[in-house]
C-alpha cells in the first residue's frame, strides 16, 4: 500500500440539494475509503469543491436573480454542512470558482496550447434570437445523434453517456423555439491525438474495472472527436488571451483541475509540497457512472498533454446510480430524498450501513426502497451487531460488574473465536484493498453473526466452565467491530468504544489492531445502552408517501 493518497469525488454541481443519489455512488465510498486508508496509517486527504461553472448554474442563477456568484456561495456552504452531518469527512472542501483554481486552469491552458494541444476554428454554435444568446450545452435541448434518445442536452446524452457532436431537432431550453446558427471562434484540444497514449494508460493500469475499461477502450476504436473547451457565456474561467475576452472556458475543461488545485491549496496551506506529494501518491477519483468519459478521456488526455505534471489517476472507482423505489430519481417529480432530510428521520450511520451494503464495486445500478431499509436496518444493524454488542457487554456487566475475568484454557469453539479476531483485519482488508466495500461490510456481519451464535452456544449464563473464555473473547469481539465498523458507520463505532470502557478514540488505532486481544483482564466496561433504535413501519409508510405529487 502507498504510504500516501489522494481521494477526491466528482465535484458536486454548486446547484441545488445533495440526495441520496450523490452520496450512494461517490462520497460513501470515498469516505469509507479514506478512513479504511487513514487507518492503515496512510496519509491520506479526501479533498472536494462545489462545482461552480457552467451553463445550468448561470441559467438557474438568472431564473432566481441571483448574481452566479452568490448563487454558488449559497449552495457550496449548504452541500458542504449537508456532507458533514452525514460524516463525508473531507479533509478540505473549496470550490472550483477560487482564485487559485482558475490560476491553475489558465496555467494548464497555456501549456497545452505551448505543446500544440490546443487550435482556435470557426465553428457554427446555436444562438436564439428570442433571448439574444449563445446556446452552449444545456441550453439546447434534442435527439442524440447516436442512440436516437429524445430530450437530451447537447453536451451529453443521459441514455448512451456520449458527448454528441451536434444534437438533432435542437430548441432553445430558455424560450423552447428553435435556435438559429451563428459564426463563432473557440478553442479546441485535440483529444484526436490521444488515442495511442489514452490506450497505453487504460492497458497498463490494472486497478481501473476492467468493464468500463472495455467500454472506453470502444469508444476510442470508434474514433475521438476533438474537443470543444471554451463557451460564450460570461460565467467561468476566463481565458487568458485577448482574442477571447468576450468567451470563458467549458466547465468540464476546468472542473476537475480542482483536484489538482484543490489539492495544491490543502496541502501547501499544511506546509507539504502539494506537487511532489500528488506525484508519489495513489490518486483516486470516485466517480457515477454517468461522467466514464470525462474521467477517462477528457481528464486523463489533458494531463497526459501536460507531459504528466500531475500524475494520472491509479483508481477511478465507478459505481451505478440509485433508483428510488425503483424508479428513477428525479426532483422535479418530486421522486428524490434529499440527504438533510434522510437525516431528520434517521442517523446517519443507518444509511451509510445500508447504502454501502446495497451498493456493488461494479457501474450496476442500485435501488433505495423503503422497506428493504427497514429490514437491512432491523435484522442487521440492530438484530445481529447491536444484540450481539449488548449481550456481550450486558451480560459482563451484571454478572462481573463489568469487570473482565481471567480466561482458561480454550476448548475448540473458543479457539475458533480466537482464530477469527486474529484474521479479521487481513480478511476484511484484502476486500476493502480491491474496492469492495459491501463484501467487506458483510463479511463484518458474519464475523458479528458468528459470535451472535458463540454466546448463544457457550451459554455463559448457566455459569459453567468456559463462561470467563465466553466473556473475554465476546468483549473482545466487540472491540475489534467497532474498529473494523468505524469506515462505514463511524459515530456507532465511537459509541461501542465508549461502552467498552476504553479510552481516546477508535481512530487512535490501526486497521490491524482489530486482530489484537486488547481487552484484557481486570479491564472495566463502561455504561451500556442499545446502540440502535427500531426503524418502525409506521414510519417509513409516512416517508413513502411523501415521495412523488404532493
Ligand atoms: O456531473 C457532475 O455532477 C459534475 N459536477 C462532476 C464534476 S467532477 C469533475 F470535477 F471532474
Ligand atoms: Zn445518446
Amino acid at each position: 500500500m502507498n504510504s500516501k493518497a489522494i481521494i477526491t469525488s466528482a465535484l458536486p454541481y454548486a446547484n441545488g440539494e445533495i440526495h441520496l443519489g450523490h452520496v450512494a455512488s461517490t462520497y460513501l465510498p470515498a469516505d469509507v475509503t479514506t478512513r479504511f486508508l487513514k487507518l492503515n496509517g496512510v496519509e491520506a486527504y479526501y479533498v472536494c469543491a462545489s462545482d461552480d461553472f457552467g451553463t445550468p448554474i448561470l441559467i438557474q442563477s438568472e431564473k432566481e436573480n441571483k448574481t452566479p456568484s452568490e448563487y454558488v456561495a449559497y449552495w457550496n456552504k449548504r452541500d458542504y454542512d449537508d456532507f458533514t452531518a452525514f460524516n463525508i469527512g473531507f479533509d478540505y472542501f473549496y470550490k472550483t470558482s477560487s482564485q487559485e483554481n482558475i490560476e491553475f486552469v489558465q496555467y494548464v491552458f497555456k501549456k497545452l496550447n505551448d505543446a500544440g494541444h490546443l487550435y482556435q476554428k470557426e465553428i457554427i454554435q446555436f444562438y436564439c434570437n428570442n433571448d439574444k444568446k449563445f446556446l452552449p450545452d444545456r441550453y439546447v435541448k434534442g435527439i442524440c445523434p447516436y442512440c436516437q434518445a429524445e430530450d437530451q442536452y447537447s453536451d451529453l446524452c443521459e441514455s448512451c453517456g456520449r458527448v454528441p457532436e451536434e444534437i438533432k431537432d435542437p430548441k432553445c431550453s430558455i424560450c423552447g423555439q428553435t435556435p438559429t446558427k451563428e459564426k463563432t471562434i473557440h478553442y479546441f484540444f485535440k483529444l484526436k491525438n490521444f488515442g495511442d497514449s489514452l490506450t497505453k494508460w487504460l492497458e497498463g493500469n490494472e486497478h481501473l474495472q476492467k468493464d468500463v475499461k472495455k467500454y472506453v477502450q470502444n469508444w476510442i476504436k470508434s474514433g475521438l472527436i476533438d474537443w470543444d473547451i471554451t463557451r460564450d457565456i460570461t460565467w467561468g474561467v476566463p481565458i487568458p488571451a485577448d482574442d477571447a475576452q468576450d468567451k470563458v472556458f467549458y466547465g468540464w475543461f476546468d472542473n476537475h483541475l480542482a483536484y489538482i488545485s484543490t489539492a495544491l491549496k490543502f496541502l501547501n496551506d499544511k506546509g507539504i509540497d502539494g506537487k511532489d506529494f500528488w506525484n508519489s501518491a495513489d490518486i483516486y477519483h470516485f466517480i457515477g457512472k454517468d461522467i466514464v468519459y470525462h474521467h477517462y478521456l477528457f481528464l486523463p488526455a489533458m494531463r497526459l498533454g501536460m507531459n504528466n505534471e500531475y500524475k494520472l489517476p491509479d483508481y477511478i472507482p465507478t459505481r451505478g446510480h440509485l433508483t428510488l423505489q425503483g424508479k428513477k430519481i428525479s426532483k422535479s417529480r418530486n421522486w428524490y430524498i434529499g440527504l438533510k432530510q434522510f437525516l431528520n428521520y434517521y442517523p446517519a450511520d443507518y444509511l451509510r450501513y445500508y447504502l454501502v451494503v446495497i451498493n456493488p464495486y461494479s457501474q450496476d445500478d442500485l435501488n433505495f426502497d423503503w422497506d428493504e431499509f427497514a429490514n437491512h436496518i432491523n435484522s442487521e444493524l440492530i438484530g445481529n451487531l447491536g444484540n450481539f454488542v449488548n449481550r456481550a457487554l450486558g451480560f459482563t456487566k451484571k454478572t462481573f460488574d463489568g469487570i473482565i475475568p481471567e480466561s482458561e484454557k480454550y476448548d475448540e469453539k473458543d479457539q475458533e473465536a480466537h482464530d477469527k479476531i486474529i484474521n479479521l483485519s487481513t480478511e476484511i482488508g484484502i476486500l476493502m484493498k480491491e474496492n469492495h466495500l459491501d463484501r467487506a461490510l458483510k463479511k463484518i456481519m458474519e464475523f458479528s453473526s458468528f459470535f451472535n451464535q458463540y454466546f448463544q452456544h457457550k451459554e455463559p449464563w448457566k455459569k459453567g466452565p468456559g463462561t470467563e473464555n465466553c466473556v473475554f473473547l465476546s468483549v473482545n469481539a466487540a472491540r475489534s467491530l467497532a474498529i473494523a465498523m468505524f469506515p462505514f458507520i463511524p459515530e456507532s463505532s465511537q459509541k461501542i468504544w465508549v461502552q467498552l470502557g476504553l479510552e481516546g478514540k477508535v481512530t487512535d488505532n490501526s486497521w490491524d489492531d482489530m486482530s489484537q486481544l486488547g481487552i484484557k483482564l481486570g479491564h472495566s466496561l463502561g455504561e451500556t445502552s442499545p446502540l440502535f433504535a427500531k426503524v418502525e413501519q409506521e414510519d417509513i409508510e409516512k416517508y413513502k408517501k411523501r415521495l412523488g405529487p404532493q
